[in-house]
């Protein structure tokens, strides 16, 4: 009998996560799935047996190093290797750029970047080790490709994961090996995220004012969604298949990128038109 190919996803206590280690049971492959919540995660791990699929569980706080490196060697300790990792746990908040704390700076970066960066350092060097055909997707966002008022803190790290993300790609390409990249990039869906602050750490919690009109306009973004976690995990799995880089699941995307990239080159006009005429 043949090993089954094996997948990590971090946040796979909710949402997104939980999707994409339910949809990677689907397809029979072994989970390590983890979260820095363990009742949740519990649930993930009995939907995932249920399935069928072999799960293996540890809890890890994604913006600390050392539970990550732990994480990595227990999946190669539990699996004997990693085929699909999904740097996926991510957290929000909202308000106007110049009122968020440092500690609000301090617990998004260190969730969404540098979670992203410590799943990178643990797996790949051990991936690229093993030298079997893998591959890497980080959870971004629409926000990382395009901007809004009120995401300025959320924005700036989910950028930082499409620019790090078109790095590692750049980074493995130019090795030979057969590791490939993909960045999700939903725009709103429903899931736990308005609610992140659950997993906010005590030495952290200074937080600036989030004003309720901005919850209001991301509740009614996700409750106008026209895809849910299920359809994102799928679609996923999907890009994975096909090699594809960006996955973006929401049709609507596809505009507010074009704008940016107008305005963009709009302004690269002004300036280098006017001085060659
Ligand atoms: N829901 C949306 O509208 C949306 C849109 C675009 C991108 N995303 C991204 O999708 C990813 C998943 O979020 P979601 O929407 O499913 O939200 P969610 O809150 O339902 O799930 C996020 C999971 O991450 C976990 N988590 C939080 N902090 C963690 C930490 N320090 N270490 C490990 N796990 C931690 C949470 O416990 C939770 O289980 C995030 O990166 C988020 O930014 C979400």
């Amino acid at each position: 009998m043949t090993a089954p190919r094996v997948a990590v996803v971090t946040g796979a206590g909710s949402g997104i996560g939980r999707e994409l280690a339910l949809a990677c049971a689907r397809e029979q492959m072994a989970l390590v799935i983890s979260d820095i919540e363990a009742g949740p995660l519990a649930h993930t791990q009995a939907l995932v047996e249920a399935l069928g699929a072999p799960c293996f569980v540890q809890v890890c706080d994604v913006s600390n190093a050392a539970d990550v490196e732990r994480l990595a060697q227990a999946s190669w300790r539990a699996w004997g290797g990693v085929d699909w990792l999904f740097n996926n746990a991510g957290v929000a908040v909202l308000g106007p750029a110049w009122s968020a704390t440092e500690a609000d700076w301090q617990w998004v970066l260190g969730v969404n970047v540098m979670g992203v960066a410590n799943g990178v350092r643990a797996f790949v060097p051990r991936m690229l080790e093993r030298g079997t055909p893998a591959h890497v997707v980080n959870t971004s966002s629409a926000a990382g490709l395009a901007t809004l008022p009120g995401s300025a803190v959320y924005s700036a790290t989910k950028h930082a994961v499409v620019a790090f993300s078109e790095c590692l790609a750049k980074d493995l390409e130019q090795t030979g090996a057969p590791i490939g990249v993909s960045v999700l990039c939903p725009s709103l869906l429903p899931t736990g995220i308005l609610r992140s602050q659950r997993n906010r750490p005590v030495s952290l919690a200074a937080s600036g004012p989030t004003a309720a009109a901005y919850e209001d306009r991301v509740r009614a973004g996700m409750a106008a969604s026209p895809v849910d976690a299920s359809d994102v995990a799928r679609m996923t799995l999907e890009a994975i298949h096909a090699r594809r880089f960006y996955v973006i699941p929401h049709a609507q995307t596809g505009a507010s990128v074009e704008r940016r990239m107008q305005q963009i080159l709009g302004d690269f006009r002004a300036i280098h038109q006017e001085s060659t005429q």
